[in-house]
């Protein structure tokens, strides 16, 4: 028995949904444990592309069980629109599982996304606007409206009395011109209910009968650490706990049922949203960075910001989620440059610093310190990865040495393309 969970460990999209999707083949479960369709999980199979944002990566591998968990915050429409435009691909989508539990996203939580962050001014994150804040908000304050409210029609509706007037105060005071009217929502919601009735189950009980059964389980985790709740660079981060632990917390399986935690970070550093970032790159280096590694928003289509590697990120995610190893993707992105930056320490008011600081304005004051590799050249990919990792050129290999040893954690894949087969495994 096997249980792995994913997560990544800088601000997002470093491939997450690849690395899934080449683990995958391995497991018999794949769980998303938080996050919702904020995240955008590119998997590349063939000629074809996949963009997810809500279904676990796993569903496109066949007989795969894939789950949606307690933690995930749902926008039904998100997902049965999601699983149409799969089921045109012929994707069999019967083996999805979505938790009784999980979080529902409603049409108000979009338009207060909006608000908020327009109010919020410099401190606003540059959400994704998909109502994932104010889900979870309503979550916390105990508003919310889950799974299995949608089977119980007198017990929603009840709920909807509760909370859809205190949402059109909200938006009254504010000047926002749209109302919500309960019945409305109920209509719409109680036909969601019928499309999803299938897939709904105890994501908990399912999960402990397949331990039981010596099933290997897959945690998909969705976001960065940096992006974490508590861990990350707060308040530019999402609403969500997005590391290793909460894999536990947002499945409903004790923290002692996972075996290994493999952080996911790209050779170079990429984001989305507001905030600081120290090692960030302007300029032509920035501009080539993100051509080669198409940096654009998988979820929102905005350009990712870019910048190099910086260590003192990585070895913070590697104690916040006791990563077990390492899988480095996007080093062919690199290719090309005569030297490749990476940031070990962050110099402030004339020290280094080794860990990475919680408070945000000293943040933006850090200046990263940087150690010069040299660069390597455009190769045939395929080959190489065909050939398998001693084929690596040796100045990328340096390279990977100098992480493992900066964050004490075993690189165990190397990513060097987008497409599935181009995964090498150490
Ligand atoms: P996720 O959110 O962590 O799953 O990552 P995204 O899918 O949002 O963004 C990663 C992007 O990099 C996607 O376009 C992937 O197809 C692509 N990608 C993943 N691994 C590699 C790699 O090793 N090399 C290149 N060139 N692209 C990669
Ligand atoms: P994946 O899973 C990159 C960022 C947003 C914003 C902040 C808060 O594809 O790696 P939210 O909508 O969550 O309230 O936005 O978090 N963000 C992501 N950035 N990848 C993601 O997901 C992200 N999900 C949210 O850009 O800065
Ligand atoms: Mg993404």
């Amino acid at each position: 028995m096997d249980s792995v969970v994913i997560v990544g460990t800088q601000w997002g999209d470093e491939g997450k949904g690849k690395i899934t999707d080449y683990y995958a083949r391995r497991s018999d479960y794949i769980v998303r444990f938080q996050g919702g369709n904020n995240a955008g999980h590119t998997i590349e199979v063939g000629d074809e592309k996949f963009q997810l944002h809500l279904v676990p990566s796993g569903l496109l591998r066949e007989n795969k069980k894939a789950v949606i968990g307690n933690g995930v915050v749902v926008d039904p429409k998100v997902l049965i629109d999601e699983l149409k435009r799969l089921e045109k691909k012929d994707i069999d989508t019967s083996d999805l599982i979505l938790s009784d539990r999980a979080h529902l996203i409603m049409p108000y939580h979009k338009v207060e996304d909006e608000l908020y962050e327009k109010l919020k001014g410099n401190l606003k994150a540059g959400t994704t606007k998909k109502g994932i804040g104010p889900c979870y908000m309503d979550k916390a304050a105990r508003y919310g409206i889950r799974v299995v409210d949608l089977y119980d029609p007198k017990s929603f509706k009840h709920k909807l009395e509760k909370i859809v007037p205190v949402k059109n105060k909200i938006f009254q005071s504010f000047d926002v011109d749209k109302r919500w009217d309960v019945d409305e929502i109920l209509e719409e919601y109680l036909e969601y209910a019928e499309r999803l009735e299938g897939y709904v189950q105890d994501v908990s009980v399912q999960l402990e009968r397949a331990l039981e059964r010596d099933k290997n389980l897959l945690f998909e985790g969705a976001q960065g650490t940096h992006l974490d709740i508590d861990h990350g660079v707060y308040p530019y981060t999402t609403s969500s706990n997005t590391t290793a632990g909460n894999a536990s917390i947002g499945s409903g399986i004790g923290p002692k049922n996972i075996s290994s935690i493999i952080g996911i970070a790209k050779a170079y550093t990429s984001r989305v949203g507001t905030g600081p970032f120290p090692t960030e790159l302007e300029g032509e280096t920035g501009e080539y960075i993100r051509e080669r590694g198409n940096e654009y928003g998988t979820t929102t289509g905005r350009p990712r910001r870019v910048g190099w590697l910086d260590l003192v990120m990585l070895r913070y995610s590697a104690r916040v989620n006791s990563l077990t190893s390492l899988a480095v993707t996007c080093v062919d992105v690199l290719a090309g440059l005569d030297q490749i930056k990476v940031c070990t320490d962050y110099r402030l008011d004339g020290e280094n610093k080794r860990e990475f600081p919680a408070d945000i304005e000293s943040l933006y004051r850090c200046d990263p310190v940087y150690k010069k590799f040299e660069g390597w050249e455009e190769e045939e990919w395929s080959t190489i990865a065909d050939k398998g990792y001693e084929a690596l050129p040796e100045n990328i290999e340096k390279y990977l040495e100098f992480i493992e040893k900066e964050t004490g954690v075993p690189i165990k894949h190397v990513s060097i393309g987008p497409k599935r087969d181009q995964t090498l495994e150490k």
